[in-house]
């Protein structure tokens, strides 16, 4: 997804916006470009393709300028070319402005504004922004921006220059991220989409409210309400560490966040019970609330989506609440029957998903208690929601959800858990028991780190495939899900999962010497009969990748890989079966040559519809 990064300072600002472009590579995007303001006049470089190719065309650009913006674009309106690519400008080219979301009556305005004689130069919807700006520009920069947002429908982080303004950025938002921050030496003020692309100068930060406003000059920043008024707004200290941005000696992120499981689940339970209580403060559900809930509804999208589906499984395992889960982009049009008597728990790692936000809004709107479950402080989801559990997680930079995936679903666990005890189903002791086998899980994942031999193995073989078939039943369904979906974002190779028990009716034809199966039978109540299913498979010649719990040595005698866990309870399985099928796709991944953490046509955080 479109990122933006902006600078006004003392030093040269190009190299600090194609370092923050870079930053915000793993969001996804197909062009990038830069505006920088020389004091007199503003000057635009921008490029199709990687950042890189961007970095070599300013490279002997001879601009000496403290104050530019930056912006990788995804397309939206228009195909991703240099016309198309941001910053855009006006007629005057004074004016130039970046810009993430949609402006959703832009044909509209664009035909108004030609209308008046402006002229446009590319297809985007952002371009009527900055001829907006213009016409309404008397010399104020921020009341004009102001003006031009009085117009506009839709989704829009922007930032903008004014060639008469040197050294001025003006900012704002709606329903799409926008941080601002004054770096930690005070010589300077930073913006961008995501912090990540500004962490190395400023660790105290503002994420703007929609329709707020801030003026960006070198270290001041003044923040404005929609009606121009001066307003003071919190600043929120981030704690992140900039070399946690960084790969860390791993050969891509997904890797290093592969590896930084045990701590993702260890800090996300970490104290979550205490003498058999699980303590979750922030679910502000008092005994009358607990009383009222008679049905939980799950929504998210993608692979938060299957954490939903792990939750399922629990919630009405522990709590016998009936729970349905939802992509959210299905329940937002759908008019779910929802109501004051539903717990609707939203999840979403970014916490910028629009059809995540859509079915909250829906949700609160039928009188729905709606909790957020993310991993980013902030974020648009904690505004929008009754309240928020954070996942411990960590920045997570690989577009491919790992460790944001586990960690969603230990903190499940414990809401499950939470939700059962509340409800009467489960004893203290059982709670007991539930945390210790939990706090197993991180040593589990370590082990299963240890020794990726025969993964590695396994992974070659399914590279070579044109399509996967992933089959497990209960909890092991719903790993298979996951397991599937990692595997077609980055390695781009067809990938289905089916409930074992469902192959015989139907998919079953697909399968055959070609068409590699990975089967989750770990011990579980239905393990026996998922290992029918396999049989079922076998005698259709199909190579089989199991994923088994140590000790099951007779797997071996029909699998051709066995990718064994450590033994635990099928529950924990949801965590610790995971892992061999995350490091599945990423080798298969590599083996196939694939980007791993720039998968095509994909982004990090999906903040349009
Ligand atoms: O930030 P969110 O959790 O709301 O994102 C939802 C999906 O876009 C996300 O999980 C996506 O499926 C990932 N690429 C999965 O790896």
């Amino acid at each position: 997804m479109c990122g933006i990064v902006g600078y006004t300072g003392s030093q040269a600002a190009r190299d600090i916006l194609v370092d923050g472009l870079r930053r915000l590579e793993y969001r996804g995007y197909d062009s990038s470009g830069i505006a920088l303001s020389d004091g007199e006049r503003i000057r635009t470089v921008r490029r199709v393709g990687k950042v890189d190719e961007l970095a070599q065309a300013v490279e002997s650009w001879k601009v000496a300028s403290a104050c530019g913006i930056g912006h990788t674009r995804w397309a939206t309106h228009g195909r991703p070319s240099e016309a198309n690519a941001h910053p855009h400008s006006d007629c005057s080219g004074k004016i130039s402005i970046v810009h993430n979301g949609i402006i959703e009556n832009f044909v509209q305005l664009r035909d108004q504004l030609q209308a008046e004689g402006h002229v446009f130069k590319s297809d985007t919807d952002t371009e009527i922004v900055a001829h907006l700006v213009e016409k309404y520009y008397d010399g104020d920069l921020i009341a004009a921006l102001m003006r031009a947002c009085e117009r506009l429908q839709g989704a829009y982080g922007l930032a903008v220059m004014h060639a008469d303004h040197p050294g001025v950025i003006a900012v704002t938002r709606k329903d799409s991220p926008i941080v601002v921050g004054s770096s930690d030496d005070g010589d300077a003020a930073l913006v961008a989409s995501d912090i990540v692309a500004i962490l190395e100068y400023t660790r105290d930060v503002v994420f703007l409210e929609d329709r707020q406003y801030a003026l960006l000059t070198p270290g001041n920043i003044e923040f404005f309400n929609e009606n121009g008024k001066i307003i003071e707004p919190e600043f929120t200290h981030i704690d992140w560490d900039a070399e946690n941005a960084e790969r860390a000696g791993f050969p891509d992120f997904m890797l290093k966040e592969i590896h930084e499981q045990p701590r993702a689940v260890r800090d996300t339970i970490s104290g979550a019970v205490k003498n058999g209580r699980v303590l979750l403060d922030d679910l502000t559900l008092d005994d009358d609330d607990i009383d009222a809930i008679d049905n939980v509804y799950i929504i998210g999208c993608g692979t938060s989506y299957h954490a939903g589906l792990v939750a399922r499984e629990l919630i009405e395992r522990w709590a016998r609440i009936p729970t349905t889960v939802e992509v959210a982009s299905e329940f937002r049009y759908r008019n779910p029957i929802v109501s004051s008597s539903t717990l609707v728990i939203a999840i979403s790692q970014s916490g910028e998903t629009a059809d995540t936000l859509a079915a909250v809004r829906i949700a609160r709107s039928k009188g729905a208690r709606v909790f957020a479950i993310t991993n980013c402080v902030g974020s648009r989801i904690t505004r929008e929601s009754d309240g928020t559990l954070y996942v411990k997680a960590n920045m997570e930079i690989s577009v491919a959800a790992t460790k944001s995936f586990l960690a969603q679903i230990a903190c499940l666990m414990l809401i499950a858990m939470f939700l059962g005890q509340k409800k009467g189903r489960l004893t203290t002791r059982q709670v007991k028991s539930l945390y210790y086998e939990l706090r197993e899980t991180p040593a589990q994942i370590e082990d299963i780190l240890q020794d990726t031999d025969v993964i590695e193995q396994a992974a070659k073989m399914i590279a070579k495939a044109h399509s996967v078939m992933y089959v497990g039943r209960g909890i092991g369904a719903t790993v298979c899900n996951e397991g599937a979906l990692k595997l077609k974002e980055i390695s781009y190779l067809h990938a289905e999962a089916y409930a074992a028990g469902e192959l015989k009716h139907g998919p079953i034809a697909l399968i055959d010497e070609e068409v590699p199966v990975v089967a989750v039978v770990t011990d579980s109540p239905t393990r026996m009969q998922t290992l029918s299913n396999v049989q079922e498979i076998l005698a259709r010649g199909a190579h089989v990748v199991a994923v088994a719990t140590e000790g099951d040595t007779d797997i071996e005698d029909i699998a051709d890989y066995v990718l064994y866990i450590p033994p635990v309870r099928d529950w924990c399985s949801a965590i610790t079966a995971s892992v061999p099928l995350q490091l599945l796709a990423r080798y298969a991944a590599v083996e196939r040559g694939c980007d791993v953490d720039h998968p095509r046509n994909l982004a990090k955080s999906v903040t349009v519809e």
